[in-house]
């Protein structure tokens, strides 16, 4: 495994863990912390042992947001010709499933990290808001487009216009979080559910990703006739052959990945 400064790299089985490590400044997303995040997950993209990533920050912080030390003095320029998009793309691009788990504050490019990820669970203490407009800016890194995406445009309006903070019960009533669980259980369980999507046939779970990422990418018609092709063509892997074979012999799949 690579060696990075701002963040932490260990695997668990088949899962790879992720931990942003600059917790004096709460986590905040720093350019090398983003280049050094992007570089962790497309190494456990690439590596065939991996079936599942999971990201994660500390007790206090998943992350407090872009580096405002960092952005304080920039001008248009600098922010335009700096573009994270590239870093951020190699998150964005990663095939296998990250699941976030989120303690303590997910504020501007921290929530919006754990919005790119596919799965929230949270702690019941952590918070989720859009802070950006109380900086005299706005989000980012995707904010606006997923967080009114996952929420719906009553709540997304109302952090992103507020910049208030919202609870994790809220967050998880609004749809944004998956599962909600008590503080000290956090990794254990996000780990657990990573590596519960490991031990799926992974051309399935790959797949299951792209599929339900097309609702958010194309029409309606668009995304249920790229999902019927995939359906189709799981047909051609021999992981249906098993498990559909393995079920009806009532015994445990033998999932090959193939
Ligand atoms: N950037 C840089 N440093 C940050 C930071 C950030 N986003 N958030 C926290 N820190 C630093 C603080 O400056 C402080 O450093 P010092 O010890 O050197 O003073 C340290 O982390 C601890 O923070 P606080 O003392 O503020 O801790 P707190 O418990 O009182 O408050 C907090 C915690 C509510 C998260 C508060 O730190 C805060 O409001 N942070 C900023 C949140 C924010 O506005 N995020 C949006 C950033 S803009 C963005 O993300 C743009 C985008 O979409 C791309």
């Amino acid at each position: 495994t690579p060696s990075f400064e701002t963040v932490l790299v260990e695997t668990r089985g088949a899962v790879g863990l992720v931990t942003l490590n600059r917790p004096k400044a709460m986590n905040a997303l720093n350019a090398q912390l983003v280049r050094e995040l992007g570089d962790a997950v497309a190494a456990f993209d690439a590596d065939d042992a991996i079936g599942a990533v999971v990201i994660r920050g500390g007790e206090k912080a998943f992350a407090a947001g872009a580096d405002i030390r960092e952005m304080a003095e920039q001008s248009f320029s600098d922010v335009y010709l700096a573009d994270l998009g590239a870093a951020w793309r190699r998150l964005l691009d990663c095939r296998k499933p990250l699941v976030a788990a989120v303690s303590g504050y997910a504020l501007g490019g921290g929530c919006e990290l754990a919005m790119m990820c596919d799965i929230i669970i949270a702690a019941e203490d952590a918070r989720f808001g859009q802070p950006e407009i109380t900086l005299g800016i706005i989000p980012g890194f995707g904010g606006t487009q997923r967080l009114a995406r996952a929420v719906g445009k009553a709540k997304a309006m109302d952090l992103v216009l507020t910049g208030r903070m919202m609870d994790a019960q809220e967050a998880e009533r609004s749809g944004l979080v998956a599962r909600l669980v008590p503080a000290e259980r956090l990794t254990e369980e996000a780990i657990a559910i990573a590596d519960r999507i490991a031990s799926l046939p992974r051309v399935a779970t790959l797949s299951a990703k792209e599929a339900v990422n097309a609702a958010f990418e194309s029409p309606l018609s668009e995304g249920a006739r790229a999902e019927r092709r995939s359906f189709q063509a799981l047909f051609a892997t021999e992981d249906q052959k098993e498990g559909m074979a393995a079920f009806l012999e009532k015994r445990k799949p033998q999932f090959r990945n193939r």
